[in-house]
């Protein structure tokens, strides 16, 4: 299922398929390369996770935009947790059911949360303001709007600072001594109506004791909200869970092993648990497959020049984040420890370090795998590189899923108004 080395030859397969052979078949270099099996596995393992409690399975859109990957998933009955009015308007392509999808976020804009109210997706309120916003778009639109208070719960999720939310110091969600006047301000408005709460407390979590821990403070907060008069459905714990990027066998919780912390919480409360998932969901399904430009060495360090970068993929260079490289092909060169570097004009721009590799050579293939998360949809055109195509093994079959981004697109935008 998805990647992994071939046991008789050494090669790099992605469900039965030589990635080397893919490679010869795709024109262009660097592209994203995705098992299908991959993902509906891992919603699989989400479904199953869930079986049992009343539950609402919402996949976070930001991880991976790619239409044909939604609609997949949108077609497997996954709801959606989407952060932009652009990405409600893709959600509603793929086929995602708005009742089945939430919007997030701590700047949410006049005509998104319009469009939102207009099509009846549940509205997170992350702040005052938001508040007011959300409660105006329902007047503007005449819809009754049901919103969730995403609140702070101030429980650290142990890890890096930039993907760290659930703290009290973090720009996201009330703070927990407000709640009432939150209340009472929704109790004014006969067109919004409170049906849960929210968390998230982070990303790439590998303990699920903070899922759990995070979870009973909530309990408070919906025990306190329902004692004011609400009736409240939903408990949304955010996504969050981390994977194994090390590819060092580590063992990591599951969707199972984290269910099952908050599972006795959500019955006893008789509430619908909201999960938001992201990179656990697409994370392991695709690599990015690029091709050695070439070899060398300063004196001190040896580096191999690919054609990806950070412009195709920035959470090395953004967060320090390990993703592991590897060749396509077996090899009996000799291994060295090389930095794997793109052709961006910064010393930030890498995608491996103090790498031990077989030397390549050049119009090798490598690939940076667990791609399928954060990847694609964090690319951008620095260098005016552009951003690549995606490819989805399917039934045995290598289907192209995105066209890689052309100049023109980029000229078009330079010049259309002037
Ligand atoms: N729900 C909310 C409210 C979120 O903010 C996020 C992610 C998720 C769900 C999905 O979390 P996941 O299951 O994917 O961990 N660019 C960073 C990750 C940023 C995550 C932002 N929020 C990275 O590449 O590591």
């Amino acid at each position: 299922l998805g990647f992994y080395t071939g046991a008789e030859d050494g090669y790099l397969y992605v469900d039965q398929m030589r990635v080397e052979d893919i490679r010869h078949q795709v024109p262009e270099s660097p592209f994203y390369l995705y098992s299908k099996n991959r993902i509906m596995h891992n919603y699989a393992s989400y479904q199953q996770a869930l079986a049992g409690i009343d539950s609402l399975p919402c996949y976070a859109v930001k991880a991976n935009n790619n239409l044909i990957i939604m609609k997949e998933l949108a077609a497997a009955g996954a709801g959606a947790v989407l952060v932009s009015g652009n990405e409600l308007k893709m959600a509603t392509v793929a086929g995602f059911d708005p009742k089945r999808t939430v919007f997030n976020g701590n700047g949410k804009l006049p005509w998104e949360l319009e469009l939102a109210a207009e099509k009846g997706v549940l509205i997170n309120i992350d702040s005052e303001f938001d508040l007011a916003n959300i409660a105006a778009a329902a007047r503007k639109t005449g819809k009754k709007v049901s919103v969730l208070l995403r609140i702070n719960p101030d429980v650290d999720p142990q890890v890096h600072a930039y993907v760290s939310t659930g703290l009290a110091s973090s720009k996201f969600g009330i703070r927990n001594s407000h709640i009432k006047w939150f209340l009472d301000e929704i109790r004014k408005e006969p067109l919004l109506e409170l049906v849960g709460v929210h968390s998230h407390l982070g990303s790439t979590i590998t303990k699920v004791n903070i899922f759990r821990d995070a979870a009973l403070i909530m309990c408070d907060f919906v025990k306190m909200i329902r004692e004011e008069g609400f009736n409240l459905k939903y408990l949304n714990i955010g996504g969050g869970l981390g994977i194994d990027y090390s590819h060092q066998g580590q063992v990591l919780p599951t969707p199972t092993d984290l269910i099952d912390t908050v599972r006795d919480i959500v019955k006893e409360l008789g509430l619908t648990l909201v999960i938001e998932p992201g990179r656990s969901m697409v994370a392991t399904s695709c690599a990015l497959v690029n091709t050695v430009t070439g070899v060398k060495t300063n004196g001190s360090k040896n580096f191999v020049v690919i054609d990806g970068s950070m412009a195709t993929l920035i959470r090395p260079s953004l967060y320090g984040a390990y993703q592991h490289i590897e060749l396509t092909t077996p090899s009996k060169e000799a291994v060295q420890v090389f930095d794997v570097v793109g052709p961006i004009c910064e010393s930030g721009d890498y995608l491996g370090k103090d790498r031990e590799l077989p030397t390549p050579k050049a119009g090798d293939g490598i690939v940076v795998h667990d791609a399928g998360a954060y990847c694609m949809s964090m690319a951008s055109n620095y260098n005016l590189k552009m951003r690549p195509a995606e490819y989805l093994v399917e039934n045995g079959k290598l289907r192209k899923i995105r066209h890689e981004e052309r100049l023109e697109d980029q000229l078009k935008a330079s010049f259309e108004g002037l």
